[in-house]
């Protein structure tokens, strides 16, 4: 291997095995160490915990930022450094996002991944339209462009994402294979690998955490670029499903494993189908701790990455209608039942009760005493359409119901929603609730509902009227 890094991983802590030769038996021994963070336990562990971090949040929100800095010791750009956020014309580059999450790891000792240098998502029509040797050289001097600027600062790389389809592990009709053909992943990788040799450099996709076509697909490719030393790990994303985690994940990482690879788990989510209940949070913490379990006790399992702190931060409503709260952390930043699973997978005491309200437990309804406000969070924004979270707060009392109105500040409209009834006239919306997001105790803040947007985004006054 070309790489100089030091590995993080000393020992999995708190694993002690007594062997008892004169009965000849092993006792295994798991102590909790008093490790109280994620961090703190995957230190101790040798093992990276990261989180998907959004730039503007982490500039702008000190609980965000806090939780960041104290609960993970990696961070990934959830999209800061894609493509259309890092070079949305041609030559033309905004490193604004990417440079101030690569800082904040710096200030806070703690590794980056970066995600990512080539996909057929969030990159700009202009690539798109290339001719084959145009498209090889911007492809070429957007990798050399990244690497480049933060070498010794991003210790490893998606350098391809997503590139085999879900049909039977047959590879993606994307742009990129159409234009160049399926050459342009050695060319990538080469072009990574000149470029920051020190980086690790991986292959990452989704549904290949099971063994299946799809991942022995990628076990192909990435054994013909082991082959020729441009490799150096596999990401599986980990967008899983409620009570979904794959029971072939184990054998699958080791065989990825056993190529001479690193695996990593890129970006861990699990959606339940909201609302969520105690019983599910429970299997969703389940769930957490198999995944993360699996990671800590393989030696080249480089971390686990989380995508996104909060449920409120989650793609995961926009994109799977119906499902939501798949985090760590709810959307006041309350530990959720799966934080301490996590903990106690890395090793540490997650002993305490959760912090999140326990909706299994939550009766009698409040009563609906108090007020409102609302905002909305521009959670993703492609340029021609963007994704608006809204957060609903209830303060001075309970509320149980509501009722939210804004105007569009410049032609802005909805073009789909979810979990709540949307009525728009010219540029005057108005939003209620659906019921089983009605209620919301004193104090907290509910991320409510969503929607697509067209147009470019906005962040309207919005007034919010309790019922
Ligand atoms: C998602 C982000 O979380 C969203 O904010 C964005 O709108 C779309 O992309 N696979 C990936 C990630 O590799 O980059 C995606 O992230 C989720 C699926």
């Amino acid at each position: 291997m070309l790489h100089t890094r030091k590995r993080r991983r000393a020992l999995i802590a708190g694993v002690v095995t007594v062997a008892t030769a004169a009965l000849g038996i092993g006792l295994s021994t798991q102590f909790a160490s008093a490790q109280t963070t994620l961090r703190g336990a995957a230190d101790e562990a040798g093992i990276d915990i990261g989180i998907a971090v959004d730039a503007n949040q982490l500039q702008n929100n000190a609980t965000y930022r806090n939780l960041v800095a104290t609960e993970f010791n990696s961070l990934t750009a959830e999209n800061a450094m894609k493509w259309d956020a890092t070079e949305p014309s041609d030559n033309s580059w905004n490193f604004s996002g990417a440079d101030a999450i690569v800082d904040f790891a710096e200030d806070n000792d703690q590794t980056v991944h970066g995600h990512t240098f080539v996909w057929h998502s969030q990159t700009p029509q202009w690539v798109q339209n290339l001719s084959a040797s145009a498209m090889q050289a911007a492809m070429v001097d957007h990798i050399n462009t990244l690497a480049n600027r933060y070498e010794g600062r991003v210790d490893s790389w998606d350098v391809v994402n997503e590139v085999v389809s879900d049909n039977n592990g047959a590879m993606r009709d994307s742009f990129w294979r159409n234009t160049l053909g399926d050459g342009y992943i050695t060319t990538a990788f080469q072009t990574a690998r000149a470029a920051d040799p020190n980086a690790d450099l991986y292959i990452n996709d989704y549904s290949i955490e099971g063994d299946n076509a799809k991942s022995d697909r990628i076990y192909t490719i990435a054994q013909g670029l082991n082959s020729q030393n441009l490799i150096d790990g596999v990401g599986f994303q980990s967008h899983l499903i409620l009570g979904q985690v794959p029971s072939t994940m184990e054998a699958n990482l080791q065989r990825f494993i056993d190529l001479g690879l690193k695996v990593r788990i890129t970006e861990l989510d699990i959606r339940i189908q909201t609302p969520a209940d105690a019983n599910e949070l429970q299997q969703q913490a389940n769930d957490y701790e198999r995944v993360v379990s699996i990671c800590a006790e393989l030696a080249d399992c480089s971390g686990v990455t989380v995508w996104g702190l909060r449920d409120a931060d989650s793609w995961v409503p926009g994109v799977f209608p119906g499902y939501g709260a798949p985090l760590l952390f709810d959307d006041n930043f309350g530990k959720k039942p799966a934080y301490n699973a996590v903990l106690e997978a890395l090793g540490g005491d997650g002993s305490e009760e959760p912090t999140t309200t326990d909706p299994g437990t939550t009766t009698p309804p409040p009563t609906g005493d108090g007020d409102c406000t609302a905002e909305i969070d521009v959670v993703n924004d492609w340029g021609s359409g963007w994704q608006g979270n809204v957060l609903i707060t209830a303060d001075n009392g309970a509320v149980n119901g509501w009722t939210l109105t804004w105007t569009w500040p410049s032609g802005q409209s909805i073009t789909s929603s979810w979990n709540a009834t949307v009525t728009s006239s010219g540029s005057s919306v108005t939003a209620s609730d659906v019921g089983w997001n009605a209620n919301i105790a004193a104090g907290q803040t509910m991320n409510a509902w969503g929607f697509v947007g067209s147009g470019s985004s906005a962040a309207p006054q919005v007034t919010c009227t309790a019922d």
